[in-house]
């Protein structure tokens, strides 16, 4: 994978890993935050820190 490429994995009943080299994310409210290592965000809804993922997938019975 080079710097330019975006590699989105759905991983089955937990999140969206996306591998990456840097990333800037924005915020609902408008913040950014940027990430230079791979990172997941939340697909089951139940993460305390939405958008990313914190592995409560793993206990609330996600199917997805
Ligand atoms: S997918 Fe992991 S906490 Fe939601």
């Amino acid at each position: 994978m080079d710097d330019s490429t975006l590699e989105i994995i759905i991983i089955a009943n937990g999140p969206a890993k996306i591998k990456c080299t840097k990333a800037e994310i924005t915020l609902p409210d408008g913040s950014i935050v940027t990430k230079e290592k791979p990172f997941s965000l939340c697909r089951c809804g139940k993460s305390d820190d939405k958008p990313f993922c914190d592995g409560t997938h793993n206990t609330c019975g996600f199917q997805g």
